[in-house]
């Protein structure tokens, strides 16, 4: 037998004690002034695969129920987590699309070919009419992403002003022409998607004098008050950041009133060359994604502390237009429609990234998971008539509690979760009170297969009663199909109780938890 000191053996039994006593400690603070955009819970629907064909229109002569053409189960589906707002209509296929093509009687609309996705015909059916109307069925704000790569400005201004101007303006009489009489109040405009790349290969140079000639000659029609948003750059890309702050800061105010966002696009993903299986995975798969979803926090506190420093006041606001998990399609789905299933891992890091978001509310104002339906990290999936709601929807739904609530900032010490030489926060969380003064705090357990306790106190609130919902499985992989599409639901929650004000809280390994406090403030 090995022999041991009595130091070391009254040591390790130490750490082993205190490791099995260990728990995340969080303390709430009291609200400060920040809300949380109800923005943050936005989505995102391109031109790509099955998103909009498909997805969400499906024609009013389908079979499939519908009303004028947009499908009845996921107008449903997305008034049920109130959707907020969403971008439309890319992605890559923005910097390719003219309006114009998709206006007027549906038959003598142009096509095109999609070629950034697939090469399919493009026939236009659904545009600018039909994305309105999709808005106003789901009760959600549209956001237009512009053509800044293959288009002009003319052609984005005469956008604006087709859908915003009540004047006598030659865009207002052909929206009228083509049915619509009053004008939209349309508020969202991107200046150009991923300029950095398919959206005109620009250097951060030559898009910063864009992204001023844009928005200066973007203008206001009647009541719609424009919030333009400029595209980032890489996620990484510090210096684009700089170059747009720098002159919308130093541009004698010529600028200021009219640049609102900057767009931030972080896609998850820890290898490009081997994105990996949706549903298959190992813990080493799990430990990599997540790793790489929680590496926002950092990419949005840099691009935060440039702007802090160029616009200290926060007018800006920070937009990740595009974000979630990118994976290998389905088999036997074509490759360029990025097609893929949502399983658990789905569901955690999309509460990791509303976590995020919302702890940095003072800044995030909008955000857009990628995508809505059938694409990429989609809420929705459908098959023909059938539709089924993923874990990531899920999310959605328990976390809708936060939107327009007032963020409680947090102080969390987590355990670590170790694989091999590396280690990262087991646990995550955000907390809000919302207007009637409910406390929803949102917990993520990070761990692959251990369970997590966190003992919870308040600074100003004395919690009297408990209640929470859980989103688990007894498998990571775990997906909802079409065959079984309730396999990964919400529950109720018994794991919280309250001692002493102090809420002890138990995570099941790979959970995400909301747990709702009514008591009083002290
Ligand atoms: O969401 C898919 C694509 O990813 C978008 O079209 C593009 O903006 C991004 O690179």
């Amino acid at each position: 037998m090995k022999t041991i000191s009595l130091g070391v053996w009254i040591l390790s039994m130490a750490i082993q004690a205190f490791g099995q006593r260990n728990e995340s400690t969080l303390v709430v603070s009291a609200p400060d002034s920040t809300i949380i955009n109800k923005n943050i819970y936005g989505h995102f629907a391109e031109h790509l695969g099955r998103c909009i064909y498909g997805g969400i229109w499906v024609g009013e002569n389908s079979s499939i129920p519908n009303t004028r053409g947009i499908r009845n189960d996921v107008v449903a589906a997305l008034k049920r987590i109130q959707a907020p707002v969403v971008r439309w209509p890319g992605g890559c296929f923005a910097d390719e699309y003219h309006w114009m093509d998709g206006i007027g009687p549906r038959e003598q609309r142009a096509k095109m070919v999609n070629t950034h996705w697939g090469g399919v015909v493009e026939d236009n059916g659904f545009g600018t009419h039909e994305f309105m109307d999709f808005c106003e069925q789901i009760d959600a704000e549209p956001y237009f992403c512009g053509n800044v790569g293959s288009g002009t400005v003319k052609e984005m201004s005469d956008w604006i002003q087709y859908l915003t101007s009540n004047d006598e303006t030659p865009m207002a009489a052909l929206r009228k022409k083509n049915g619509r009489e009053k004008p939209w109040n349309v508020k969202y405009w991107a200046v150009g998607n991923e300029t950095w790349g398919c959206g005109g290969l620009m250097s951060a140079e030559h898009y910063t004098n864009e992204m001023a000639r844009y928005s200066y000659a973007l203008k206001n029609y009647g009541e719609a008050r424009l919030y333009k948003v400029a595209s980032g750059g890489l996620p990484w890309d510090y210096e684009w950041t700089e170059s747009i702050m720098k002159k919308w800061s130093t541009s004698d105010g010529w600028l200021q009133g009219f640049l609102s966002g900057y767009s931030l696009h972080y896609y998850a993903v820890p290898d490009w060359n081997k994105k990996g299986s949706a549903t298959e995975f190992t813990e080493a798969d799990w430990f990599a994604s997540v790793s790489k979803n929680l590496e926002i926090e950092e990419i949005v506190r840099k691009h935060a502390a440039i702007m802090d420093k160029y616009d200290p006041d926060k007018r800006i606001g920070m937009i990740v237009d595009e974000w979630g998990n990118w994976f290998d399609v389905e088999q036997g789905t074509n490759p360029a429609f990025l097609y893929q299933q949502n399983t658990m891992r789905d569901a955690v890091t999309a509460a990791l990234n509303l976590n995020i978001f919302n702890n940095h509310a003072d800044r995030v104002r909008m955000a857009n998971i990628a995508q809505l339906v059938n694409v990429l990290q989609a809420l929705i999936l459908t098959d023909g008539p059938n539709m089924i709601l993923t874990p990531t929807y899920h999310v959605f739904d328990l976390f809708k509690v936060h939107q327009k609530a007032r963020l409680l900032p947090t102080k969390l010490e987590s355990r670590g979760y170790t694989l091999g030489d590396r280690s990262i926060p087991a646990v995550n969380c955000s907390a809000s009170m919302d207007e009637s003064g409910k406390v929803h705090i949102s917990f993520v357990n990070t761990h692959f297969k251990e369970t997590q306790t966190v003992a919870c106190s308040f600074e100003r609130f004395i919690p009297r009663t408990v209640s929470g919902r859980i989103l688990v499985s007894s498998s990571v992989v775990a997906h909802n199909t079409f065959e079984q599409p309730n396999a990964v639901t919400p529950q109720n929650f018994s794991g919280a109780r309250i001692s002493d004000r102090v809420i002890q809280v138990t995570l099941p390994p790979a959970s995400v938890v909301v747990l709702e406090l009514e008591g009083s403030n002290r």
